[in-house]
């Protein structure tokens, strides 16, 4: 298997590429966006022109971001200036969400901080914020100028956000990257103990997959739907959890056995493909049973903003690098949330 040296990736306008630590420090933009966790990723003179906002989810809002254009407008920026986002998926969101707003649109660049936000959040040009109980119900589409993958910043991650972004990784093998799939099933121990070479491959696979879905759905008028392979199945287990005791990347990797049992009773998938998928999320540790009554994920299903033309359509893996996009009667679905 040929590794990922450097991704040189336009995902409609983003490049996306690697930098090391002296690289990071040398960069000029006229206003730092970080949070409490990531601000430690600036150097003394980038801190001076920075806006640091707590961490978490919780802060995902319009009053970060009004804070956001705020800092533009005190330090009086223009439509040419560069706002440069340091950190975690959230971080990404608002800081490009803000940018696409400042001046109907000034410059852009991101620097992820989580797994996650490298595999995924920071490429694809989706910002936005949480409004009113619903995830990301406020945004736009704004792909930033660079996506700049510091892989150093990795290594001060807690490992429960690690994870959270390798469960996205598996989503992306398996929609998009056999090599990879196999890469994360021969690889189990290098991967969970942060091997950087094969970290910037997993990293380098996820982001070509999304770019080129990307490419080719941006506004996700289609194919891009496949992204969200065991979300629907995710978001309900995280939303009658409270949000709280269960991750997002423990909540995809759940949604994504549902989705492959779903597939599997409908016959798209055979045993042993299934079997490949769950072990997969089992070696990595994530739990595959959970005790919620079905009326109550089935309730917050119908409550996710995904469905809210109606009828909720589930994607469902239909075999290596294949999926589906389809309903399910509400006895398959007794059928697999009961299991
Ligand atoms: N735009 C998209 O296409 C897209 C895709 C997937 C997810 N998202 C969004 O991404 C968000 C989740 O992102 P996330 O999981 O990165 O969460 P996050 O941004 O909240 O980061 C998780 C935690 O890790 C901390 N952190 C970040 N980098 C760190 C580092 N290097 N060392 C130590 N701590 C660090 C953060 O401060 C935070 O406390 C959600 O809001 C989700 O909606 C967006």
């Amino acid at each position: 298997m040929e590794l990922v040296k450097e991704i040189k990736y336009s995902d409609t306008s983003s490049l996306v590429g690697f930098i090391d630590s002296k690289e990071l420090w040398e960069k000029k933009a006229d206003l730092y966006v970080a949070d409490e966790n990531t601000a430690r990723f600036l150097n003394a003179e980038q801190r001076e022109k920075s806006l640091i906002l707590p961490p978490g989810e919780e802060a995902k809002t319009f009053s970060s971001v009004e804070k956001i254009l705020s800092a533009a407008v005190e330090q009086q920026l223009n439509r040419s200036s560069l706002i440069l986002g340091i950190g975690g998926g959230v971080i990404c969101d608002m800081t490009a969400f803000a940018a696409s707003l400042f001046m109907r649109g000034c410059r852009v660049e991101l620097v992820p901080t989580t797994l996650l936000a490298m595999v995924d959040a920071a490429v694809g040009g989706k910002t936005g914020v949480d409004f009113r109980n619903y995830k990301n119900m406020m945004g736009t589409f704004y792909p930033a100028e660079k996506v700049n993958l510091a892989l150093f910043t990795l290594e001060h991650l807690p490992q429960k956000e690690f994870l959270c972004g390798l469960a996205e990784a598996i989503k992306t093998a398996l929609i998009g990257d056999e090599e990879l799939f196999i890469l994360l099933e021969d690889n189990r121990d290098s991967v969970l103990s942060r091997d950087l070479t094969l970290i910037k491959e997993i990293i380098g696979r996820c982001v070509n997959v999304k770019a080129k879905i990307v490419q080719e759905d941006l506004k996700e008028k289609g194919t891009r739907v496949c992204l969200n392979l065991g979300h629907t199945f995710g978001h309900a287990l995280e939303s009658v959890s409270g949000f709280s005791n269960i991750s997002h990347g423990e909540a995809v990797a759940w949604g994504m056995v549902k989705a492959s049992q779903a597939a599997l009773n409908r016959g798209d998938i055979d045993r042993d493909f299934y079997h490949r998928i769950v072990s997969l999320i089992d070696i990595y540790g994530y739990k595959k049973d959970y005790s919620f009554s079905y009326k109550a994920l089935l309730e917050a299903m119908g409550h996710d903003k995904k469905s809210q033309s109606g009828t909720i359509r589930f994607i469902l893996p239909a075999g290596m690098e294949k999926y589906l996009i389809t309903p399910l009667k509400d006895s398959l679905l007794q059928e697999v949330l009961q299991n």
